[in-house]
């Protein structure tokens, strides 16, 4: 059987935690392909609130077993404080032996660069992903596996600071010595030990089987490597196509895509956003959203649904429906706005150029709506909540299966 996947298309934190949490109910495994505990998936069940960043989002249905991909920068620390919010996760959770480590100096080099950087700091979340995924292209990084052996990997490790030892300098950042290392190592090994394997194997014997696959994509698509907002984005591929290098399955393995889609916009850190509203209404967005960061706890930049980049994402992912969440956030808006083109220039253009820095929106405006929370049945949407929806998928030209009317696993409507 072929493996679902869900993407973010736009700047992440688009809602992809409760779609997979909720999804997750029928799957027999959960897979994260990239990013590390740079995500912050918000899951709230039963009124209570769950932060997930490195461990998938199917660690809710205890049925389900998660599968952390080579493709992930993995922070020993932050999993294992991460794991001990649950009980039982030996044989629920299994961890790539070729996913890098993101190790504590990794963090340091990051938040190093940024201040070094002054106003053109991509405003990262400091948690050492672009030096991880950085070392791993230039083949200088370390790999979960190895953790196995800790004496040899801080033997390693320690080579490695000699041999850039410039470059800590400059950056002013502390090294630890040999022994410390191999103690932190040590504990790292004997937490993480039983979770360690050749996932891919894994995951070819769950395809063959016939076992029901989903893959949980973090960021989201404009933030991608290639694809996002260059050099404002995060160092992994976080478009669709990246989840097969990340767990090392084929194309022909990915089935159903699904792109979590946000009724606005937000983005947390530096870098273009077309459609950001500075007036009240992008802070009464913000405010009844919730809009902060999971990881970072920073204030989200917001603004209106870009239908533009929707559309360029959900091509790039080969989306087959959106799943438009956090639609009771726009309750109560007279009028709500919906960029359906970009000026630049002084001229319109109707697709995403690769540079965003000079476009501006082009908006037309659709009448608001009371309420739609807690709503699950698409016919008993307010009238113009539906012209919202209908206008989206005639500007995206996908399909909007899935709408999400308050954080509650159940208030969703399945369109089928
Ligand atoms: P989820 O999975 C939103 C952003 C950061 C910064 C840029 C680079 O919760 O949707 P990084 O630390 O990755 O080098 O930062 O990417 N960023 C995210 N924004 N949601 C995320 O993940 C993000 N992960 C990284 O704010 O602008
Ligand atoms: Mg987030």
């Amino acid at each position: 059987m072929k493996a679902d996947l869900i993407v973010g298309i736009q700047w992440g934190d688009e809602g992809k935690g409760k779609m997979v949490d909720m999804l997750a109910q029928n799957y027999d495994i959960v897979c994260r392909s990239q990013g590390g505990h740079n995500a912050g998936h918000t899951i709230w069940v039963d009124g209570v609130r769950h932060a997930l960043h490195l461990i998938p989002s199917g660690v809710l249905n205890p049925k389900a077993i998660n599968i952390i991909g080579n493709g992930v920068v993995l922070s020993p620390e932050s999993i294992i404080k991460e794991m001990e919010q649950f009980e039982g996760l030996e044989g629920r959770l299994f961890i790539s032996d070729k996913a890098h480590l993101n190790l504590p100096y990794h963090a340091l080099i990051d938040q190093a660069k940024e201040k070094l950087k002054g106003d053109k700091a991509i405003g990262t979340t400091g948690k050492g992903i672009g030096p991880a995924y950085s070392e791993k292209i230039s083949r200088t990084g370390f790999r979960v596996g190895e953790l196995l052996n800790p004496k040899k990997l801080a033997s390693g490790i320690i080579d490695y600071f000699e041999q850039s030892r410039a470059i800590f300098e400059v950056l002013k950042v502390e090294t630890p010595n040999k022994e410390e290392l191999v103690e932190l190592l040590t504990e790292y090994k004997n937490k993480l030990e039983p979770f360690i394997a050749n996932t891919t194997n894994m995951i070819w014997d769950a395809l063959d089987s016939d076992k029901k696959i989903l893959l949980e994509g973090a960021q989201g698509t404009l933030l991608d490597i290639d694809h996002g907002t260059y050099p404002y984005v995060t160092s992994s591929s976080c478009v669709s196509a990246g989840a097969c290098t990340g767990l090392g399955i084929s194309p022909k393995d990915i089935g159903v895509v699904t792109g979590i889609v946000k009724a606005y916009t937000t983005r947390v850190g530096n870098g273009p956003f077309p459609s950001e509203d500075f007036t009240e209404d992008g802070q009464k967005i913000a405010d009844i959203g919730k809009e902060v960061g999971v990881t970072t706890g920073r204030g989200r930049r917001c603004g209106w649904f870009d239908a533009i980049a929707v559309k360029h994402a959900a091509r790039l992912n080969g989306c087959d429906q959106l799943s438009l969440m956090k639609l009771d956030v726009l309750d109560g808006f007279k009028t709500i706005k919906i960029c359906t083109s970009y000026e630049v220039n002084g001229e319109i253009i109707k697709y995403m150029p690769s540079d965003l820095e000079n476009v501006k929106p082009v908006y037309e405006e659709i009448a608001g709506w009371d309420s739609v929370v807690g709503c699950r049945e698409f016919d008993k949407l307010p009238e113009n909540a539906k012209k919202y929806i209908n206008k989206i998928e005639e500007l995206t030209g996908v399909r909007v299966g899935i709408v999400s009317t308050s954080p509650e696993r159940d208030d969703t409507i399945i369109r089928g």
